[in-house]
């Protein structure tokens, strides 16, 4: 077991699409371990995004990761940053195979509903901006069940 970082981004947490996708990774095999929605500032943006600053599209990428709630995740499974990539597809929609998270998502390059790590240095360090060691600890002994209540059906 591994694990990766993903973002579900703004054009896909804002149109109501992150129950698909979570549900869509789910059925791929990976198992949640930690998750956050969040509003990005431009600060946070731009240093996690920081290996683009050269390139073009940085300042609309940043534009667009803060222009409302995202859900950053760490995602466990075995092979999980090579897993995600493929699960997810190509960055744009149009060259996304079938059946992957952008082609069934996506807008286009630039609004393109998820993030996926691209190492396991970089999900680890992407893991890390936005959780806290705490937050990352595999599994927590279940809650029992409260006397008198009956769990959900
Ligand atoms: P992602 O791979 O998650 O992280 C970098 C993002 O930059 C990428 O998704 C795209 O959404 C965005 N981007 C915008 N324009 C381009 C481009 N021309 N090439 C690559 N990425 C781009």
């Amino acid at each position: 077991m591994n694990r990766t970082l993903t973002i579900i981004k703004p054009d896909a947490f804002a149109s109501g699409k992150s129950g698909l996708i979570l549900a869509h990774l789910e059925k791929a095999g990976f198992r949640v371990i930690a998750a956050r929605v969040m509003h990005l500032s431009d600060a946070q943006a731009k240093e996690f995004y920081a290996v683009h600053r050269e390139r073009p599209f940085y300042a609309p990428l940043v534009a667009f990761m803060t222009s409302g709630k995202c859900m950053p995740m760490v995602l466990e499974r075995d092979d999980a940053v090579a897993e995600l990539r493929r699960v997810i597809g190509a960055t744009d929609p149009a060259q996304a195979e079938a059946g992957t998270v952008r082609k069934l998502y996506a807008e286009s390059k630039e609004r393109n509903a998820i993030h996926a790590s691209d190492s396991d240095e970089n999900a680890a360090r992407e893991a890390r901006f936005f959780f806290a060691e705490s937050e990352l600890i595999a599994s927590l002994q279940a809650v029992p069940v409260a006397s008198g209540l009956s769990p959900m059906a």
